[in-house]
């Protein structure tokens, strides 16, 4: 992993807990259908990621950030000088999210304690609010088995065959979307995504891989603005939010 400066771990005591925060930022977007991975794409102005990096340097309780890159990426050290906050740090993407996620984690891991918290958030969510950031922290720190934000699902679910025909429609009474941050202990989150990696689990996010090890972490309900940027025309609606939150 490239690695700058090291984070020095701020808990004064064993019984202090340190909350740090991991952001996957090495995908190359190819949903998007543009050369510009999409955490760099413009939003009202700033690329996309430093709205997401605002948006979690404004929770105080947040030790440190550890952004994953992928190698070679140009445009991250000019991100990354805006910050002068010393509470950002850069590792190497993987080949999928959670390798990214793995290669901050172990990072992280090698000073930190195992018994710490680490929120690991998408750069391509750039609408959190930190409110929400905060009101998923006092959960999780009550329940020893970390949790996520996400919202119920609203919408008719159907299932759909390889043609593109309907094959049934799914009861969503207990459905909900997945969003992040999502939040874990970092010493069980490492070992559940080694093991899940290891088993070849397909983890698109950190809460699966906790679900494999045997852990049922709680579902927080947060804000429906939250969306990741995936497709072109989710800026434009990411830029309506974020103009609704800074009114
Ligand atoms: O592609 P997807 O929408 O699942 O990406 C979610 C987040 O994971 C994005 O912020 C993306 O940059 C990141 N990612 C990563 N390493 C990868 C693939 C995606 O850090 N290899």
């Amino acid at each position: 992993a490239i690695l700058s400066r090291r984070i020095m771990p701020a808990a004064t005591s064993s019984s202090d807990v340190n909350i740090w925060a991991i952001v996957p930022a090495a995908g190359c977007g190819s949903r998007m259908r543009s050369a510009t991975p999409k955490q760099y794409l413009d939003l009202s102005g700033r690329p996309v990621i430093e709205h997401t990096l605002a948006a979690l340097f404004a929770v105080p309780r947040i030790t440190g950030i550890v952004v994953a890159v992928a190698d070679g990426d140009v445009t991250w050290p000019n991100i990354a000088g805006c910050f002068s906050d010393r509470r950002l740090e850069q590792v190497s993407g993987g080949a999928e999210r959670c390798h990214s996620v793995l290669n901050a984690l172990e990072y992280l891991c090698a000073t930190a304690s195992g018994r710490d918290w680490v929120l690991v958030h998408d750069a391509a969510r750039p609408c959190v609010q930190p409110a929400d950031i905060d009101r998923l922290i006092d959960t999780c720190m009550r329940n020893t088995d970390g949790g996520l934000l996400g919202m119920p699902v609203s919408d008719t679910m159907k299932r759909v065959d390889t043609k593109g025909n309907v094959t049934a429609t799914v009861d969503r009474t207990d459905l909900w979307h997945a969003l992040t941050p999502q939040m874990f202990r970092a010493g069980q989150l490492l070992e559940a995504l080694r093991q899940g990696i290891r088993a070849g689990k397909t983890l698109t996010d950190e809460a699966s891989a906790m679900e494999a090890a045997g852990y049922a972490p709680r579902m927080v309900e947060g804000r429906r603005d939250n969306i990741k940027i995936t497709v072109a025309s989710d800026l434009q609606l990411a830029g309506f939010y974020l103009q609704r939150q800074h009114a």
